[in-house]
């Protein structure tokens, strides 16, 4: 079963895996599917879900929605993340001839507004800005934050992609705490155990989303590095799917993986992974498998 777990020392409680949105148009995905994995996902204990405003060309959100509105009671069930701050080119907005970054007040107001129509729900858990902006202005960030939560528009605010940096500036004009920083990491894309980022969290007792906790799906078509760590699967009794969370929750930066399935089949081999006890030793191994060489 999933637990629910503060993400920061007196933030909110969000399950310690979380499902994601964005490919929620990826591919035919009726309201049946959907009724299907989210049922799935809360039977297991997955409570919390991942959004963006710009997931599916400004569609998942509304997909989201239509579900919420569909199964009554649903919303006082479940956590929702979304974000906003980007804005990519896209026919909705012909105006757009590049993509680029929008982290005015102004904007982050109206994003929030629009991801609430979408999502039929009125407020959310938590707002991520999505990527650093170059012009980020702190002050203007803070006085968005401050009236969607005097508003009661958004409970909770964090940030994804930034640098130790950018978070710590950011915090520094904030009266609330910036709750997660929601940062690609996995087997595969591991520099953040190695670059700072998990250990600034850690001190900081703020912990870490993990986007692509499967790099998207494109480690398991790694065949050579599937068979070195069939080895673990065996030796544990797990599927490879398991061992991947396993070794995301042995942290200790308390990850909440955000997985992107569309397969409710799929979740329990997610969930088992907050289960799994690694040798020490078998966790270094597991990273000597992806990194080609042993720590030094
Ligand atoms: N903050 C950011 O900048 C950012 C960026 C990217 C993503 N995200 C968030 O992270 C979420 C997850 O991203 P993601 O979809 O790339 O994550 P992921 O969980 O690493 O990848 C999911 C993909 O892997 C495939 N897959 C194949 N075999 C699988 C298996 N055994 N178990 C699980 N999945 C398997 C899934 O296909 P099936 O559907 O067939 O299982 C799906 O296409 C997104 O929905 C979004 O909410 C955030």
């Amino acid at each position: 079963m999933v637990i629910k777990s503060e993400i920061c020392e007196g933030g909110p409680e969000l399950s310690r895996i979380i499902l994601g949105g964005w490919r929620w148009n990826d591919r035919s995905f009726p309201l049946s599917a959907q009724h299907e994995l989210v049922n799935k996902a809360l039977e297991l204990g997955i409570t919390t879900f991942d959004h963006a405003d710009i997931y599916g060309n400004y569609h998942c959100q509304f997909k989201f929605g239509e579900l919420l509105k569909t199964e009554s009671g649903l919303r006082e069930k479940i956590q929702i993340i979304t974000k906003c701050g980007i804005k990519p080119v896209s026919g909705k907005f012909p105006e757009r001839k590049i993509p680029f970054y929008d982290t005015s007040s102004a904007h982050i107001i109206k994003s929030v507004e629009d991801s609430l129509v979408a999502l039929k729900t009125d407020y959310v858990d938590v707002l991520l800005i999505h990527r650093p902006d170059p012009l980020l202005n702190p002050d203007e960030v803070a006085e968005a934050f401050t009236q969607l939560k005097a508003q009661g528009k958004v409970n909770y605010f964090g940030v994804s992609n930034f640098t130790n940096e950018q978070f710590s500036l950011l915090q520094s004009r904030l009266e609330l705490p910036l709750v997660t920083n929601q940062i690609e990491l996995s087997l595969s894309h591991n520099s953040p155990l190695f670059d700072g980022t998990l250990d600034y969290l850690l001190e900081h007792k703020v912990y870490p989303m993990a986007w692509s906790p499967f790099g998207g799906g494109k480690i398991f078509k790694n065949k050579e590095l599937m068979d070195r760590l069939n080895v673990f699967c065996k030796k544990y009794n797990i599927s490879i799917a398991t061992l991947l969370i396993a070794w995301l929750i042995h942290l200790p930066s308390r990850v909440f993986p955000v997985v992107g399935t569309l397969r409710p089949e799929r979740l329990g081999h997610i969930a088992a992974g907050l289960e799994v006890e690694f040798e020490r030793q078998d966790w270094y191994h597991i990273l000597k498998d992806v990194r080609g060489y042993n720590v030094p």
